[in-house]
């Protein structure tokens, strides 16, 4: 794993764009689905890359995995796995990366992020709980505003297959053989 370059932008932006279309942008308003496309593009990101956004990157076999980005060291923007990679463990090692990158760098303790539906059981899993402030509901996509205030509250009971994945391997980006049941709600 490692932060990205500005070089990496359309490889980012290639995966972003496949995981969304599949994942994110069924459950969303045709207005939302716009906005996402516009966001994804290569320079949108490679603007981000520069302005405001940290990206962390995981790589299998030396090609992208999965992107995880954060503003102001403390809201994730985003975190996508490539579908054939997801339930491997690559988005809890991202998570663990960006969260303890974040701690050293500005003393973080309290996450933020907009999770799409389906990804909400995931983040229960790192600690964050559904965060009623209306401040944070703004926007055209429709997400679930969350909030980590430390691990004590991880909930990660609700899928049944959790026992029977393979572990990381200690290089911790190889093909593992577990494979994942597609989400229950399309992402
Ligand atoms: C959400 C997403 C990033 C998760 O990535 P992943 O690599 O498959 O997740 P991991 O394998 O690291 O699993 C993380 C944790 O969630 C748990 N988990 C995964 N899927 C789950 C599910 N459907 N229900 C409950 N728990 C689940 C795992 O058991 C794991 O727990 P652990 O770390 O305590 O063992 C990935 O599925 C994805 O990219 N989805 C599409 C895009 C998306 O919705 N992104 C979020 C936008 S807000």
């Amino acid at each position: 794993m490692r932060l990205a370059r500005a070089d990496d932008a359309p490889a980012v932006c290639r995966l972003l764009r496949r995981v969304a279309r599949r994942w994110v942008m069924p459950d969303q308003p045709p207005e939302a689905v716009e906005a996402l496309e516009q966001s994804l593009s290569t320079r949108a990101i490679r603007q981000r890359m520069e302005a405001d956004l940290r990206f962390h990157l995981a790589f299998a076999a030396g090609a992208l995995v999965g992107v995880a980005s954060v503003r102001n060291d403390s809201h994730i923007v985003h975190l996508f796995v490539g579908t054939r990679y997801q339930g491997r463990g690559v988005a809890r090692k991202l998570w663990d990366r960006l969260r303890k990158d974040c701690e050293r760098r500005a003393g973080t303790h309290v996450f933020t992020l907009n999770a799409a539906e389906g990804a909400i059981p995931v983040y229960q899993c790192f600690g964050f709980e559904v965060d009623h402030d209306p401040a944070r509901l703004r926007g055209k996509v429709v997400a679930v505003p969350m909030i980590y205030r430390g691990a004590g509250s991880a909930q990660c009971k609700s899928w049944p297959d959790k026992a029977s994945r393979t572990d990381v391997s200690a290089a911790g980006e190889s093909t593992r053989t577990a494979s994942r049941p597609r989400q229950a709600a399309a992402r």
